[in-house]
């Protein structure tokens, strides 16, 4: 069951700045974030701008294609946060995910944010202190290109 927290609309880049914000203030650490979205829909580029927000430097933040993710630290009100960003776009397999280890990344203050993670909800669910979604929808029409709609929920249980 998820709950929604808040939907915006950005129509450029340059709101998304704004938009991270709200979102880096509004989400209680330590917790996961699953990232919904179709390709090329603005995961990984919303993923680098929260990442800015706990001082991590957004130039380094790029796809973790090859790895299944890639982790970072930063910082949340001095004391250390391990950000790490997960690509499961090539996992079709729990037992992948399991055998990274899995749980060595939901130690201390965390935020995981997870691209193509629906797919494994249940287990998202179960390691997180808390779970939230973001769902960004793309208008591909092609004279309003750059419209997306970006909603925030938390997920209350399974
Ligand atoms: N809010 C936005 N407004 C306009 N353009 C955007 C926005 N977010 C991302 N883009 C652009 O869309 C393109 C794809 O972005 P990005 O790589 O973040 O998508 P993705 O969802 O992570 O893709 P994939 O599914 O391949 O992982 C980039 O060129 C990026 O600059
Ligand atoms: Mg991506």
């Amino acid at each position: 069951m998820t709950k929604s927290i808040f939907q915006v609309k950005t129509y450029s880049l340059k709101n998304l700045k704004r938009i991270a914000y709200l979102i880096a203030e509004e989400i209680k650490i330590p917790a996961s974030i699953i990232l919904e979205g179709d390709l090329a829909s603005g995961k990984t580029t919303l993923i680098r701008e929260l990442a800015y927000f706990f001082k991590i430097d957004k130039m380094k933040v790029d796809s973790p294609t090859f790895t299944i993710v890639n982790n970072y630290y930063g910082r949340i009100k001095h004391t250390r946060l391990n950000f790490n960003h997960f690509d499961l776009y090539r996992i079709e397999d729990i037992h992948q995910l399991i055998a990274l280890p899995f749980d060595y990344f939901f130690k201390g203050k965390y935020l995981n944010c997870f691209e193509w993670g629906k797919k494994f909800l249940p287990t998202i669910f179960e390691y997180s202190e808390r779970t939230y979604i973001i769902n960004i929808a793309a208008d591909n029409f092609r004279e309003n290109e750059e419209f997306r709609t970006i909603k925030l929920s938390v997920v209350e249980k399974f």
